[in-house]
């Protein structure tokens, strides 16, 4: 039977340390323990034997440990625990108000937090005016609890386990029922219980995998293990209010890209003209489409490109945007080039949108020469929203002169740079976001179709063009 025992002290001992607490179990069963109140020095500390396991045993976490408490008369208690808030013990699953010894109904106990009260000098002025004016004397109690392995938080238990003084993280990144760690070499050993915890401990998570290596040089998704749970990978999200659903395992999918989604979207009106070169599974695209605008969406991977075309149908904007499977490059040069001029003559405003941080900024020489036998015209020339990540001491000026390196035309003072995240240690991802220059579409580069390794050359041309327009 689980109950009840409050251990009354009539002093708090000086040398008390700070303890820790847990789920309630009141322990009949260990006499003398009133006297002598065992404090732990950290709070919550799982039991030592527990370090190195591999394969998760829950029950080796339980222990049982003492707690400092005030009795509150049963009168008082609302506002008692509202003015000690700062020092009542504020764990999930860890009630803060119990039963005291006699169980009487004029008395309860409200357990403190160990690690904020070891005597009562630790109250705070506030706390300390609060008990006198709710005549609750200051003696501390202590009480006895059962901690068990769902009383930790995922690092505790991660912690206890893993090799002391070595890096712990249970970080990860949520998509859908997916969380998904990046985990280090000393940590592998333990990958299955880590995964585990990672479930045990967050609710709707019904899968882990770790990514095994870099990210996949093409399509940039990831090669992943699952590490606990269920092996389904097709993951349904939420950002910024539409929905999406893609195997995980096959295609480009970042959380921490959601504001810049949104960002770019919200420059984006009814009636506009987008075209989105690597658009993953329509994060710019559908909400995009959503505004009214008219997309053309286009992705090399046949599995992002399959999401895209479900993603549209789940948020029923398929009639607003046309899907392609092509080379970014073949996309600007086929459909994009196709549409362009007639765009440029109409009212609504042209977006072009490229999130391939890796390439991206490379990419940009297909715009050479583009409409080159088109008559050249100023008008509505289209915004072009490029991505590029950068390892310089100064990346907005290293983006944009690769940028203007790749378009064979100076963009300084002609462009914005917005960083959008740092995502490694000195590694950055910039957007550089221009119009695009009427002497880079209209140019006539011979060679403006061939991808070009080395644009420089190329560069001396469009910009001798562009001196003399
Ligand atoms: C960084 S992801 C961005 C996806 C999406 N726009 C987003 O913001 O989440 C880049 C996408 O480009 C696609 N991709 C890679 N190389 C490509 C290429 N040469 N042409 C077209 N798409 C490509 C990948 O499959 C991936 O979906």
């Amino acid at each position: 039977m689980l109950l009840t025992r409050i251990f009354a002290a009539v002093q708090t001992p000086s040398s008390l340390k700070p303890a820790a607490v847990h789920r309630s179990f009141w322990s009949e069963a260990r006499p003398g323990f009133a006297l002598k109140p065992i404090m732990e020095p950290k709070l919550y500390r799982p039991p030592l034997e527990v370090r190195g396991m591999t394969s998760l045993d829950k029950e080796a976490f339980t222990q049982n440990i003492t707690v400092p408490a005030l009795r509150v008369p049963t009168r008082v208690l609302n506002k008692v625990v509202k003015s000690l808030k700062k020092s009542t013990i504020q764990r999930p699953g860890v009630p803060r108000v119990v039963q005291d010894k006699e169980e009487s109904s004029d008395f309860r106990l409200v357990l403190l937090d160990p690690h904020k009260v070891s005597s009562p000098s630790s109250f705070s002025e506030a706390e300390a005016e609060a008990l006198r004016s709710f005549s609750v004397a200051e003696e501390l109690h202590y009480y006895e609890l059962r901690l068990t392995y769902d009383n930790l938080k995922s690092e505790e238990v991660l912690e206890a386990v893993l090799p002391q003084g070595q890096d712990v993280t249970s970080a990860f990144s949520r998509v859908g029922h997916i969380a998904h760690m990046n985990l280090r070499d000393h940590q592998l050993p333990y990958r299955n219980l880590i995964g585990q915890v990672i479930m045990d401990k967050n609710p709707g998570v019904t899968c882990v995998v770790n990514k095994m290596n870099i990210i996949d040089s093409t399509y940039r998704n990831f090669k992943m293990e699952v590490l606990a749970g269920e092996e389904n990978m097709v993951a349904k999200v939420k950002e910024n209010g539409v929905t999406y659903e893609f195997d995980f395992s096959r295609v480009y999918w970042n959380p921490r890209l959601s504001t810049e989604h949104q960002r770019v979207v919200q420059l984006i009106k009814r009636g506009d003209a987008v075209f989105d070169v690597f658009a993953g599974v329509g994060p710019f695209a559908i909400p995009a489409a959503r505004l009214g605008a008219n997309v053309l969406a286009n992705d090399l991977n046949p599995e992002s490109y399959r999401w895209l075309q479900h993603n549209c149908k789940l948020n029923k904007v398929e009639s607003k945007v046309r899907s392609f499977n092509l080379d970014g490059r073949a996309f600007i040069q086929g459909p994009l080039k196709q549409e362009l001029p007639a765009l440029l003559k109409g009212e609504a405003s042209v977006h072009v949108v490229m999130n391939l941080p890796a390439l991206a900024l490379e990419f940009l020489d297909a715009f050479r020469g583009l409409l080159h036998q088109e008559p050249p015209c100023e008008e509505n020339l289209p915004t072009v929203y490029c991505y590029g990540f950068s390892k310089d001491d100064d990346p907005d000026t290293d983006v944009v002169q690769r940028a203007s390196r790749s378009l064979g035309f100076p963009l300084e003072n002609r462009c914005s740079v917005h960083f959008v995240r740092n995502v490694a240690p000195n590694k950055d991802m910039m957007c550089v976001r221009f119009t695009l220059p009427k002497e880079v579409l209209f140019c006539s580069d011979d060679e403006h179709t061939e991808p070009s390794e080395e644009p420089a050359p190329k560069r001396q041309k469009c910009e001798e063009s562009t001196h003399s327009t």
